[in-house]
């Protein structure tokens, strides 16, 4: 099996990338059929989902538009925890379809903050779409859509997803196998 190193980490090829290229054709068509005539807007989550993003939206048989967004994390002055807002929001969705696009649900609780900070702009329906999901490692109950492929709750890296930054420039999916 092939392996990479990312940072002191190594992994493994656990999904190659014709498996990815069948399964987000796959999903595309699931899109377009179900938005036939709909006009929605895409919203990938940056970083993780930018390769994603790019793939699915070359697939689509459909007329859409796409603005990326972010998740800015940072701890609050007034009260204990961690802050998540959503940024680069340009674009008014009052009255829109949304698909928010995302590279992996793991706990559910990004989507989560996601889709209830979207609810207050009134768009017309929020569907997801993610890439991967970790079946056992969801906390919440958040509504998927969309998605590509299910996985073991394990670290994965590759195709837009990070180790500390780093392993989101590869064609395959990786799992870490040895964490020293
Ligand atoms: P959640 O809020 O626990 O669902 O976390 C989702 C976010 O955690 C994703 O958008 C990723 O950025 C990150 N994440 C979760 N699992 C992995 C993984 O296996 N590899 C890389 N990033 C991950
Ligand atoms: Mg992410």
């Amino acid at each position: 099996m092939k392996r990479i190193q990312v940072k002191d980490k190594t992994f493994e090829v656990t999904i190659p990338a014709e498996v990815i290229a069948r399964e987000v054709r796959r999903v595309a068509a699931e899109i377009s059929r179900d938005y036939a005539g709909r006009r929605p807007l895409f919203l990938p989550v940056l970083n993780g989902s930018f390769i994603f993003a790019a793939d699915l939206m070359r697939e689509l048989d459909l007329e859409c538009e796409i603005s990326f967004i972010k998740l800015a994390s940072y701890q609050g002055t007034q009260s204990a925890g961690e802050i998540r807002e959503v940024i680069g929001l340009a674009q008014d969705i009052t009255g829109r379809d949304v698909i928010i696009i995302e590279d992996i649900i793991d706990s559910g609780l990004t989507m989560a903050h996601m889709i209830e900070t979207l609810e207050h702009q009134n768009p017309s329906s929020i569907r997801v779409c993610s890439l991967l999901v970790k079946p056992d490692a969801i906390k919440v109950n958040v509504p998927i859509h969309y998605r590509a492929l299910d996985i073991p709750n394990d670290f994965i890296v590759g195709y837009g997803l990070d180790y500390d930054g780093f392993g989101r420039n590869t064609k395959d999916i990786y799992t870490l196998i040895i964490n020293p």
